[in-house]
């Protein structure tokens, strides 16, 4: 990842600096620890990439800011989302939840999307932070839904493409449209690197489902196994239960079925079942398709400059071990 990021490397760790710096405020340094844990910064290396297909040297410092704002829109909805998830573990750290309590986790969330807003409108740009709203809209209308769709055995493949537009892909695609848009960039470069991102993302969180259900928490850094814990079913368990005669499906998500979490030994089942039956190498084979059109729409012909970052970017959602 280090390697791809290579091109905008400066930027992205002064990004790092000016989040740290934006956290000055006594109650904000409590969420210093999750950003100096790393975090692979992926967001705001999006719209530093963007920049690069338009003015950059003359929008550094806006598109510096921006991607400022949106790690920390990241950041919030982490903090949020471990809540949600019931997570102990991120970037290898305790969840903030679990360091300081769910009730400074709420408020620690809530602070850090205001304060990525006040960032956003001190640009005076009014279209970027108006899409920017719009997209945190759309980010938490997919994870309630995702909540709404817990315990769901019968949920299907569309229901869980809508969940992962809504709460990823959106957030990575707003950072290409956004990224290219401040800088600049033509209309069609930007509706380009805006498919880029929305195909990218998608990629990115089927996988991060299949690492969910597969991966070890030593490699990950993160807590693993909490989709299904909290009963949402991930593109590899949706279609281990269209590949299972009824009986065996039945059985196998019994207490999915009665709304209880499957112990440990359920859990290893599922994911078993999921390899064997072919569950999961499936999933990453919609990651692929997702994969190319990422690829097809991003050309240096068509005004995208690094362009093959953007490739091994795409190739790297899928490859990914954290
Ligand atoms: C985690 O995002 C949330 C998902 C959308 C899967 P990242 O995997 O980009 O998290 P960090 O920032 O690297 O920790
Ligand atoms: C949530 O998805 C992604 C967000 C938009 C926060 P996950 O619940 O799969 O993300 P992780 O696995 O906790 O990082
Ligand atoms: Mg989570
Ligand atoms: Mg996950």
């Amino acid at each position: 990842m280090k390697q791809i990021l290579r091109p905008v490397d400066r930027d992205l760790a002064h990004v790092t600096e000016r989040v740290l710096a934006s956290l000055q405020h006594p109650v904000a340094r409590q969420a210093v620890y999750l950003i100096t844990a790393g975090g692979k910064r992926l967001r705001p290396a999006l719209v530093l990439l963007a920049g690069r297909s338009g003015r950059y040297k003359a929008r550094q410092q806006a598109l510096i800011e921006l991607a400022t704002a949106v790690e920390l829109i990241h950041t919030a909805t982490l903090i949020h989302d471990d809540i949600i998830d019931g997570s102990a573990l991120r970037r290898r750290q305790p969840t903030f939840h679990h360091r300081f309590g769910t009730e400074r986790a709420v408020l620690m969330g809530d602070y850090l999307y205001s304060l990525a807003f006040s960032i956003l409108a001190k640009l005076h740009e009014a279209y970027v932070t108006t899409f920017m709203a719009d997209i945190c809209q759309q980010m938490s209308c997919g994870e309630f839904l995702e909540v709404e769709s817990r315990f769901d055995v019968d949920a299907t493949e569309a229901q869980y493409l809508q969940v992962v537009r809504d709460k990823t892909a959106s957030l990575i695609a707003a950072c290409c449209h956004l990224g290219a848009s401040v800088a600049g960039a033509k209309p069609d470069t930007v509706e380009r690197l805006s498919q880029f991102g929305w195909n990218f993302g998608m990629a990115f969180q089927i996988m991060d489902d299949c690492l969910d259900l597969m991966g070890q928490e030593q490699t990950v850094g993160k807590t693993l196994r909490s989709d299904l814990d909290k009963g949402s079913l991930s593109l590899p368990v949706i279609y281990l239960a269209g590949a299972l005669p009824i009986g065996r499906r039945e059985a196998l998500f019994a207490p999915l079925r009665r709304h209880q979490s499957p112990d440990r030994l359920a859990l290893a089942r599922i994911a078993r079942a999921a390899r064997r039956v072919g569950a999961i190498t499936q999933a990453l084979h919609t990651a692929g398709r997702f994969v190319r059109r990422a690829t097809d729409v991003v050309a240096e012909r068509d005004g995208v400059v690094l362009a093959d970052t953007y490739q091994r970017l795409a190739r790297y959602a899928i490859a990914r071990v954290h």
